[in-house]
């Protein structure tokens, strides 16, 4: 069994005000208007870092091929998501995680954690899982997290080995020896975007 913390989660468009972990009730719960709000804020911010990273992988892929955007997503991944965090004047703060990673920077915290297995727990009993999900993790900071499933486009690095370009495969082994991100097939869910969003900005929305 995981542990899961004591945090009080909402996941919209499913069952308004869900709750997660009925632990100390420390925190709050995600009230419906809070969770539209933070939605508000954090889709676009979720939107803009998977068109860049798609973008970006999709030009490498047609200019250098699959060895050259593995490079690029290796280098660039982490420095684009900063460069679209710089965008939004620095205020939210982005990145992309999974139980079964690749770049242990990726790695999952706890919240992060207890969400994968909301994901994966839905997809396993109810075959669908929402379009995304909001969480209070402390008194400052809630968190939107939108799910990842794996196109035809993603099996060239993350799909079954042997059908790997052999030097995808080389560079995957050099530069990621623990990888934990091959094996997938189309549709399976893949990870999470996750967007942290400041409990002012929220609570600022909700004043005007
Ligand atoms: C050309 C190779 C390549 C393709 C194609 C690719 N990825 Fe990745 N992916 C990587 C590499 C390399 C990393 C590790 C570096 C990083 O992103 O931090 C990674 C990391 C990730 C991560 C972060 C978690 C982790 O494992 O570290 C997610 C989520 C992810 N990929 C999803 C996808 C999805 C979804 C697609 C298809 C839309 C895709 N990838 C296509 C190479 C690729």
């Amino acid at each position: 069994m995981k542990r899961r913390r004591c945090m009080r989660t909402t996941h919209l468009l499913v069952v308004p005000a869900l709750v997660l972990s009925a632990c100390e009730p420390s925190l709050p719960e995600v009230t419906p208007e809070e969770g539209e709000r933070v939605a508000q804020i954090a889709e676009p911010a979720a939107a803009e870092l998977l068109r860049t990273l798609v973008g970006r992988l999709t030009a490498a892929l047609n200019e250098g091929g699959p060895s050259q955007a593995f490079e690029l997503c290796s280098d660039e991944a982490i420095p684009l998501t900063r460069t679209v965090e710089a965008g939004l004047e620095g205020t939210l703060s982005l990145k992309r995680t999974s139980f079964r990673y690749r770049n242990p920077a990726n790695a999952p915290d706890e919240a992060e954690e207890a969400v994968l297995v909301f994901f994966e727990r839905a997809l396993q009993d109810e075959g669908e899982a929402p379009s995304s999900f909001v969480q209070r993790v402390s008194q400052g900071e809630m968190r939107y997290y939108k799910p990842l499933f794996v196109g035809e486009l993603c099996l060239g690095c993350h799909g079954d080995p042997e059908s790997m370009d052999p030097q995808v495969r080389r560079i995957l082994s050099e530069r990621y020896p623990e990888d934990l991100a091959t094996g997938y097939e189309v549709g399976a869910f893949r990870g999470l975007v996750r967007v942290s969003v400041p409990v002012t900005m929220v609570e600022l929305g909700g004043a005007q």
